[in-house]
């Protein structure tokens, strides 16, 4: 088979990131230190959690253990809605330090935005205060709509917005705007937590690439500009499978077939939730 040597890396304004990362929600202690330290071995460079994942003392022992330089990793967390005041921020990116045991993060982001726009604007313009005492690399936003995100991107210069998406999930308004301006796509629930690896033309173009459908739907995601994919997976045979995804393409015509499966269908959204229509 051909290699395409596709890079498993995308650049925004500031920097680059690699296109496939490793989700560890509800990844807790042993299985997610070895997850970790596995994805680490199969070539994954990029690993998100979040405080509110609870699993940041296991991602950190899995950073640890593994024999991959600490500058080779793009590690992303996240600070609570609930904790976007100054002081809170503060203590939550050096609690988080303290139990990733690392000096940065590459990229830390707010959750999701407070209900409050004041506070989240606020908190925003912090974050950039954080980047400067060198706690973090990059900055950015999760589940931000557009119109939070305009305002902040006036405020500080956020790289990303992580947010769901998958083939049942279009995100075409959200992406031309962070195409615009530079920013890239975090997709979180790529695999629409499974559900979308039973769709029948998934699993059609599966078959005629004699790939696996989680395959064709991670290698969707990469094709696309601008957008980085972070699948969980707590088996090791998923994350080798979800990793093995550089040496094929899909065509133009299966490309767009799967943007056709849009059907606006969201799978979180808690009550604190942004209004997604603008
Ligand atoms: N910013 C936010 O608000 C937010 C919200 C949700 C998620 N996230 C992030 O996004 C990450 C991914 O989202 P998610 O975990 O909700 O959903 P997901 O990645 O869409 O789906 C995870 C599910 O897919 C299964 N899976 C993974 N690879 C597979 C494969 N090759 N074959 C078959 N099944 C496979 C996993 O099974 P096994 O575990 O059994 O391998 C798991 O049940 C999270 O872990 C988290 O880091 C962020």
């Amino acid at each position: 088979m051909e290699v395409l040597n596709t890079p498993n890396e995308i650049k925004f304004h500031s920097g680059k990131v690699p296109a496939l990362g490793l989700g560890t929600y509800e990844l807790l202690n042993t299985e997610c230190i070895d997850a970790v330290v596995h994805a680490l071995d199969c070539g994954y460079r990029h690993i998100d959690t979040a405080r509110f994942y609870e699993n940041e003392i296991a991602v950190g022992n899995g950073l640890k253990s593994s024999n991959i330089p600490r500058e080779k990793i793009f590690l992303t967390t996240k600070i609570w809605h609930t904790d976007l005041d100054k002081k809170s921020m503060t203590l939550a990116i050096e609690d988080s330090l303290k139990k990733l045991q690392v000096d940065y993060v590459d990229l830390l982001l707010i959750h999701w935005p407070s209900t409050n726009d004041d506070v989240t604007y606020k908190a925003v313009e912090f974050l950039e205060e954080l980047r400067h005492k060198e706690y973090c690399k990059f900055i950015g936003a999760s589940n931000f709509n557009i119109t939070l995100l305009k305002k902040s991107l006036t405020l500080a210069p956020l790289v990303c917005n992580q947010i769901e998406y998958h083939p049942y999930l279009s995100q075409q308004k959200m992406l031309e705007f962070l195409h615009e301006n530079q920013l890239f796509l975090t997709a979180y629930c790529p695999l629409a937590q499974g559900a979308i690896l039973q769709d029948p033309l998934i699993k059609e173009i599966a078959r005629s690439h004699d790939r696996s459908a989680n395959q064709i739907v991670l290698r969707w995601f990469i094709q696309q500009d601008g957008v980085s994919v972070i699948p969980k997976a707590s088996k090791a045979s998923h994350r080798i499978s979800n990793f093995d995804i550089w040496d094929f393409e899909l065509h133009a015509d299966e490309m767009y077939a799967i943007f056709e499966l849009d059907k606006q269908k969201r799978l979180i959204d808690p009550t604190w939730s942004v209004d997604w229509s603008n």
